[in-house]
């Protein structure tokens, strides 16, 4: 692999976390995922974090990963642009996809401890839980694929790629849901 081949792949491999959060806001409504309870006179998580948006964000990045998976099946390229071998590679795809919700609801539990409420803009928690979710998860249970990816070589520049993508992601997302009347505010 090249470096510029490498940067590519990492940034390939780390969509299944990256569309959770957009989808999220296409599935969100209906229950939330604290069920309307507080703790200390502030709502867990907000309305802002219900069931069908934490799984259908989730799913949606993990179909978008078991179509890279066939991708890279069918290219022979498990070990390049893929995930590494079935059945790892679908544990891979699904810990980056549901990480980046878990992420996210955790970034919402953070900002109401902090007293800033729903919808309201925490920068940094905002742009990057769901992505430090996805890492976090991916570290703890399949280091060496993130490390390898991610950290050792060249892939680390893989990882700056991302660090400067992902808020950039989150914003454009925003504003397209914004003007399709998904979300009251374009952040
Ligand atoms: N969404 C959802 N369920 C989730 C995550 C997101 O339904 N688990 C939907 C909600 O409609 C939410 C929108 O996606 O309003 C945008 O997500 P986000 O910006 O993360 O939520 P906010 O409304 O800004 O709430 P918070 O302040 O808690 O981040
Ligand atoms: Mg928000």
């Amino acid at each position: 692999m090249t470096p510029l081949e490498t940067v590519l792949a990492g940034a390939w491999l780390m969509l299944p976390a990256l569309i959770p959060n957009s989808a999220a806001v296409l599935w969100g409504g209906g229950t939330p995922m604290d069920f309307g309870r507080s703790w200390k006179g502030r709502r867990i998580l907000g309305e802002g974090k219900t069931w069908r948006g934490f799984f259908g964000g989730a799913l949606t990045g993990a179909l978008f990963g078991m179509l890279q998976i066939a991708l890279a099946a069918a290219f022979g390229t498990e070990q390049t642009w893929g995930f590494g071998n079935w059945p790892t590679a679908l544990a891979v795809v699904l810990v980056i996809s549901f990480g980046s919700m878990l992420g996210d609801s955790t970034g919402s539990f953070v900002k109401r401890r902090l007293e800033i409420g729903r919808g309201a803009k925490a920068p940094v928690l905002d742009q990057y839980s769901f992505f430090v979710g996805a890492v976090l998860l991916a570290l703890l249970a399949f280091p060496d694929w993130f490390l390898d990816h991610y950290v050792r070589g060249d892939g680390v520049f893989a990882l700056v790629l991302l660090l400067v993508l992902v808020p950039l992601l989150h914003r454009s997302a925003n504003i397209i849901g914004y003007k399709m009347g998904k979300k009251n505010v374009p952040w």
